[in-house]
């Protein structure tokens, strides 16, 4: 039988394979999504192609530049041909929450970019209901975290500042020098809903509910993948 490895990484070479030459590609963070980024290594060279690349974190900056993978400023772009990335929980509606690694508030500015979505999971992501088993990740602004905590416990999340990074004392700061906390609320009814409340947070500049935004959903499943 498939290990949960053999899993995404059969997810994250089929997402690569999507990227034709001449692209300029979103490449998310994230385990499944360093599968795709090694997948994209390695036809580069192999196929010669001429792809670019956009990253959603300082962690998979480091890959591509181990692999060889050329980057351009996400700054510097404002539309891409694909993003692919992974996910903590995706519904049926492919409406997801992502942020485990911190990364999602450059995650969902880099989605917003794409033409096309993919997300690429193991099947165990997939959900019912968001929130079942995760909390919605938060970057917040540092001298907002009084006022983010009490707004976002207003609408029911139960906030708790991210604590424990290895080698580093005290809560979790984001690439962008934010503070990343999570609120767990009931399975969400209403993501839609809940996210746009949560997009009214001053103070909030980033959330893990990321609605309508995937195209794409590759599963692995120990049968296979599927695609919805
Ligand atoms: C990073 O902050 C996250 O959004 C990841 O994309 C998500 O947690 C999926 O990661 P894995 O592929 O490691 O499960």
């Amino acid at each position: 039988m498939a290990t949960l490895d053999e899993l995404k990484k059969a997810a994250g070479i089929k997402a690569a394979n999507e990227i034709q030459d001449g692209m300029t590609v979103g490449l998310g963070t994230g385990s499944t999504a360093a599968y795709m980024v090694e997948h994209l290594a390695k036809r580069i060279k192999e196929e010669n192609l001429n792809v670019v690349g956009v990253s959603t974190s300082w962690s998979t900056t480091l890959q591509c530049r181990k692999l060889g993978i050329p980057l351009k400023e996400m700054g510097e772009v404002s539309e891409l041909d694909i993003v692919i990335d992974g996910a903590d929980e995706i519904d049926k509606n492919k409406n997801l929450i992502k942020g485990r690694g911190a990364a999602h508030l450059l995650e969902k500015i880099v989605a917003s970019m794409g033409k096309r979505y993919i997300i690429i999971a193991d099947s165990g992501k997939k959900v019912n209901t968001l929130g079942e088993k995760f909390a919605v990740p938060l970057e917040i602004l540092p001298n907002a975290i009084g006022v983010v905590t009490a707004k976002v416990e207003a609408l029911g999340g139960k906030v708790s500042v991210r604590m424990g990074a290895p080698g580093k004392d005290g809560p979790v700061i984001s690439d962008s020098g934010n503070i990343i906390a999570d609120a767990k609320f009931a399975p969400i009814e209403n993501p839609a809903e809940l996210s746009k409340q949560l997009d009214g947070i001053v103070g909030l500049v980033g959330h893990g509910l990321f609605i309508n935004m995937a195209t794409q959903v590759i599963l692995a499943t120990k049968n296979g993948l599927e695609e919805f």
